[in-house]
């Protein structure tokens, strides 16, 4: 079964179910205790001295709980939440049209902030600034420049990749968190609140071993323990325990490094076809299917936190755990 679980692309069914298991308050929101940290302190002398709270840029690899912690600062700051996305904003206008529906204290979200177009993303300098904007209406001879002031309002940016942001708009966050893949503690905690929401009973060694195999990712985590659910009511009794989570996850393909099948595709590739790399990322996007921003966001990052892979000046390189997580006989120059 050679199911994608670190797909992006979250199913109409899968967002609703998201959103159902979104904790609310950063108390809580488990593990990125560095960023809640921060925020925390942030958020408290906002409100005490009663100003809106700085910009926020968020960034990390997707299934992090970006979009969970944008929602938890709204909560928190307990103001209202307008949602958008980059690729929405196609016009400056569309911008102009949801600034101008903020109420003073709002938060802004503004998922993959780094796909708005650049002539949206002029306008938001000013807005983000000093809360007006200065838009042109008419064309030719007839045109002029209005000006509109704005409530106060934060914005919080989310992002997959912070190195794709324009120097201009990444100044005007004031707050920059980086969102870190989880420890097992964080998502053995996660897999176990989410059990609680799904009411399926949980051992303690399963939870485990689905936080194990979960990429770092609630995301993931929370996909895993569903598919699990399923294997357990059908094979089994309904409780969810080692045997059938282990029987399940080898048939997802996902293996006790959390590698699941695509991952194993990029590490078996640069091996098999490259001797181990260097290989360039377009290269091996090629090869494996997938296009070039998909594996450096989603698939390399992991594989790089946990030493399967290396970047180099001159492309990606297998490293010798990769050759023996995959029983590989290492060669002479590793
Ligand atoms: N700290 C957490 N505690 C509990 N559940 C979490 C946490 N972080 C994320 N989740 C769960 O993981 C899922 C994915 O989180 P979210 O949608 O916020 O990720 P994201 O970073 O915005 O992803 P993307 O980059 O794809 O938009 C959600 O269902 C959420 O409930
Ligand atoms: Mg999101």
């Amino acid at each position: 079964m050679n199911e994608n679980l670190s797909q992006e692309s979250t199913t109409p069914e899968e967002a609703l179910l998201e959103k159902s298991l979104r904790p609310q308050y950063l108390s809580q929101y488990i593990g990125q205790e560095k960023v809640k940290g921060q925020l925390e302190i942030f958020i408290k002398a906002a409100k005490m001295r009663e100003e809106v709270l700085d910009h926020v840029l968020l960034f990390g690899p997707p299934g992090l709980g970006k979009t969970t912690m944008a929602f938890v600062i709204a909560n928190e700051l307990g103001v209202g939440l307008k949602q958008t996305s980059g690729p929405a904003i196609e016009k400056p206008g569309d911008l102009v049209a949801i600034l101008n529906e903020l109420t003073p204290g709002d938060v802004l979200f503004i998922d993959e902030i780094h796909r708005m177009p650049m002539a949206v993303e002029e306008i938001l300098y000013s807005a983000m600034e000093d809360f007006y904007i200065d838009i042109m209406i008419g064309s030719g001879d007839g045109s002029r420049s209005v000006h509109l002031d704005l409530p106060p309002f934060t914005l919080v940016g989310a992002t997959t990749r912070a190195g794709m942001l324009s120097n201009p708009l990444r100044a005007r966050f004031g707050i920059s968190a980086h969102m870190e893949y989880y420890a097992e503690k964080d998502l053995e905690e996660i897999v176990k609140r989410t059990a609680e929401i799904f009411e399926v009973e949980v051992a303690d060694e399963a939870a485990l071993e689905i936080a194990l195999r979960s990429r770092g990712t609630p995301r993931i985590a929370n996909r895993l323990l569903k598919r699990v659910r399923d294997f357990a009511q059908i094979m089994g009794d309904g409780q969810v325990d080692r045997t059938i989570t282990d029987k399940a996850l080898n048939m997802l393909d996902v293996d006790n490094e959390g590698l699941d099948y695509v991952d194993q595709k990029i590490l078996k590739t640069m091996i098999d076809m490259y001797q181990g790399g260097p290989v360039g990322l377009g290269t091996l996007a090629v090869n494996i299917a997938e296009d070039q921003e998909t594996v450096e966001d989603m698939y390399e990052p992991y594989l790089i936190q946990r030493g399967f892979i290396i970047r180099t000046k001159q492309g990606r390189k297998a490293t010798a755990k990769a050759y023996e997580h995959l029983g590989y006989p290492l060669p002479e120059n590793l």
